[in-house]
């Protein structure tokens, strides 16, 4: 099975950039840039990597990605990954990024966009293809967020979608209903992280109010068989994240987690890494956790699998030629 997991062709959906800072490099390019870590060492920040809610994650993850300053530094940070996971057998990835972050510090667009542009295209020889999905930070205002879907405006032709992230609780999505009607008037599609931390509704209103395509997250769904019961009827893919919910205390242990129950419920349930250098794994790694941890036979693995490649914003033909790897894959693949 571990042979089979390292081997599928993957697709991954839920992936902040961001989140794939590697102590290592965090201390490489913060050196080159003058800044100053309080860290001593790479072992120092890893211990420092126990988190107790989201939150506590989240104060961590914008201080690390405080020392990306150069095209140079989004163009490593992007490429790092993709090379990585192209190893790991990914054959495309949609990539959240948090413009806000780093418009915050001075960094502007043109900067990062560079970066992860030259990194994307350098990768797309490795036979990793890639999309990006820029997300509105929720613990700030609404009318940050349309300043920054401004600020796009010149790049959008390379960004293919909207997201929501950051502090869930009490930032509802019904918070941020115009500037995804905005982004979606203008050609961008949508999804949301929601049913993290917050409740179910959260989930209902990212569909509603902001149009999303996909959830992310989405682990409180099982809460409202009603909800549930939408995500089957319009086959809503959820892009989950085991290590993730492990790590932020979502679940206590993986054998807990929800993630076979709604697959064998019909949603359409995908596996993903969300901040793999804080987590303590790629999405693989994701993989190989979730199918000891639930007793995944090669069945769900091959529909986990699926799922992906049916939720994403590729072309027919994109999808169709990754799902014909699949099932060549699967199908050849020796017990
Ligand atoms: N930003 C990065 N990772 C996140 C997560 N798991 N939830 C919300 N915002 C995030
Ligand atoms: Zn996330």
């Amino acid at each position: 099975m571990e042979e089979f997991i390292r081997g599928l062709p993957k697709v991954e959906l839920h992936l902040h950039v961001e989140g794939t800072l590697e102590p290592e490099m965090m201390f490489a390019i913060a050196a080159r840039n003058g800044l100053e870590l309080p860290f001593a060492s790479v072992d120092e920040v890893r211990a420092a990597y126990r988190f107790t809610d989201l939150q506590s994650f989240l104060d961590i993850y914008y201080q690390g990605a405080a020392v990306l300053r150069t095209e140079q530094d989004f163009a490593e940070l992007m490429l790092a990954y993709l090379r990585r996971v192209a190893g790991e057998n990914v054959r495309h990835a949609e990539i959240f990024f948090d413009p806000q972050t780093h418009t915050a510090r001075g960094v502007p667009f043109e900067v990062f966009m560079a970066g992860f542009e030259r990194a994307r295209a350098e990768a797309a020889t490795l036979g990793i293809s890639s999309l990006l999905i820029m997300c509105f930070l929720r613990h700030l205002p609404e009318d940050q967020a349309l300043e920054t879907l401004d600020e796009a405006e010149p790049f959008l032709d390379g960004i293919t979608a909207v997201g929501l992230d950051s502090s869930e609780l009490g930032n509802p999505p019904g918070r941020f209903e115009r500037v995804f009607a905005r982004a979606r008037a203008g050609g961008l599609r949508a999804v949301a992280h929601a049913g993290e931390e917050g409740p179910p509704s959260y989930i209902t209103g990212a569909l509603d109010l902001l149009g999303a395509e996909r959830i992310d997250h989405g682990v409180a769904a099982e809460q409202d068989d009603a909800l549930v019961e939408r995500l089957v009827r319009e086959k809503v893919p959820l892009t989950m994240c085991p290590l993730s919910n492990l790590a932020l205390r979502v679940v206590e242990d993986l054998r807990e987690h929800n993630l076979k129950r709604l697959l064998d419920r019909g949603v359409r349930v995908t596996v993903n890494s969300d901040d793999p250098a804080y987590f303590g794994g790629y999405v693989t790694d994701n993989y190989l956790a979730i199918q000891q941890a639930l007793d995944l036979d090669r069945a769900d693995v091959v529909t986990l699998a699926r799922n992906a490649i049916d939720a994403t914003f590729l072309t027919a033909d994109g999808k169709a030629r990754l799902r014909d790897e699949l099932a060549s894959y699967a199908g050849s693949a020796v017990e």
